[in-house]
């Protein structure tokens, strides 16, 4: 058994739906107590020392012990084009992405890029990520393969495309569904991995391959579909013609048995009222992308009104589209979003969206993005003052979030002093 000790945060409600007071627990000097991958025990650090005498400790100070940051969208191939200037969506699409996409074909090069992948998130403290592959299985065994190493529990798919995209990175309806099954017999279930279906969005697939995904998924109900939708207007214009008959966008997945309550959604700026009414009806997931939505210049999210209205809705980084591999630069611009769309977050409710709320949308809420005892013991250690800029605001603070609040907007991984995986130390 280990003992961590340092400030703890627990959410008892979601801090969208009750008032933050009665929802969040802070415990100035606390404890985590975890043993075989899983965390045990929670509570005072003087309580727990006491209850277990023998147990090894380390002492983390002042630093706050969080669940591990959980990313859910994000693009791993795409690690080495963040950052690639002037684009909007679809040009940036077929300027950076699908070139460097289309050498995943090769397993030394996706094994490398995964590898740097892997580096980059965890030193940011993330320890779920949810990603698309390309459309090589060779990018998902090397995905998978990568996060096993590090004991990381990841989400992940090979992304299928037979239409609109150049030969080198085109499958077909039949290889999609036929790779996709047997990558999802080979990987979910197998360590801390699952599989998910991925389609990457209605303009990059024919009806007859989002026909064979939709049954692909009819026949194992327990994996997750993730996709794109309404992330800017001309895509969605493209996917009217390429689609006529079709209510709107989401009505083209609705079409091919792509909705459900295991759907995550990226993005899902310009939704329709119809839209937001029928994923609320389904209870399919909403995946924010800040960082992203900025950068590629898609549009500011409905984080106020989509809470109200009950949505599922999880924080992601979207890399490389997004801008960071960092989920507390992602709180940042879900925080700058939210001010300019007129609702601006409280840093309870940042913090709970990159924890909690993203593994709520992954439906994982049970094993993953709490301190709950019984949780897995995945956890990054928070140092709040990480900067001379940070520490000198930090000092000022008269209550815990006025204390994390600097750090979610200014911290970097030099605010990530410890990270930790299925109970080992990843980064000390
Ligand atoms: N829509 C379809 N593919 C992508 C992608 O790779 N990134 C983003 N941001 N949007 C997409
Ligand atoms: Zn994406």
């Amino acid at each position: 058994m280990h003992l961590l000790l340092g400030q703890t945060i627990t959410f008892s409600a979601d801090p969208f739906k009750e008032p933050l007071a009665g929802c969040a627990k802070h415990e100035r000097r606390g404890a985590v107590a975890i043993d075989g991958g899983m965390i045990t025990d929670l509570g005072p650090a003087d309580d727990l020392r006491t209850k277990y005498p023998q147990a090894q400790v380390t002492d983390y100070g002042d630093a706050l012990i969080s669940p591990g940051f959980v990313d859910a969208h994000a693009h791993y191939p795409q690690t080495a084009i963040i950052a690639s200037w002037g684009k909007r969506l679809i040009d940036w699409l077929n300027s950076y992405t699908f070139p460097e996409e289309s050498r995943f074909g090769d397993p030394a090069h996706a094994a490398e890029i995964a590898e740097t992948y892997f580096d980059l998130v965890t030193a940011a403290g993330t320890t779920t990520t949810v990603s698309y592959c390309t459309i090589h299985p060779e990018s998902v065994d090397a995905y998978f393969t990568a996060a096993a190493a590090r004991g990381l529990r990841v989400l992940g798919g090979k992304t299928c495309m037979d239409r609109n995209a150049p030969d080198t990175l085109q499958d077909t309806a039949q290889s999609a569904y036929d790779d996709s099954k047997a990558l999802l017999d080979r990987w979910h279930g197998r360590d801390r991995l699952s599989y998910v279906i991925t389609p990457r969005f209605a303009p990059t697939s024919t009806p007859e391959q989002l026909d064979a995904l939709g049954a692909l998924w009819a026949e194992n109900p327990d994996v997750l579909m993730q996709t794109h939708i309404s992330e800017q207007h001309e895509e969605i214009a493209w996917v009217a013609d390429l689609f006529p008959d079709a209510k709107d966008y989401l009505d083209v997945y609705e079409r091919f048995g792509l909705i459900g309550p295991g759907a995550l959604f990226g993005h899902a700026i310009h939704l329709t009222d119809r839209e937001r009414d029928r994923i609320r009806e389904v209870d399919a997931s909403l995946i924010h992308c800040p960082t992203s939505n900025l950068f590629i210049g898609s549009g500011l999210f409905d984080m106020g009104g989509l809470m109200e209205q009950g949505h599922r809705i999880g924080l992601a980084t979207d890399t490389g589209g997004g801008s960071s591999f960092s989920m507390l630069r992602t709180m940042a611009a879900a925080y700058e979003v939210g001010q300019l769309a007129g609702t601006p977050l409280h840093p309870a409710q940042l913090w709970w969206l990159a924890t909690e709320g993203s593994a709520h949308a992954l439906h994982m809420a049970d094993r993953i993005g709490t301190l709950a005892p019984g949780s897995e013991a995945d956890l990054a250690v928070i140092d709040l003052s990480s900067t001379h800029a940070i520490a000198q605001r930090a000092a000022r603070a008269e209550d815990i979030w006025q204390a994390i609040f600097p750090t979610i907007m200014m911290g970097d991984d030099r605010a990530i002093k410890a990270v930790w995986a299925n109970g080992s130390c990843l980064k000390s």
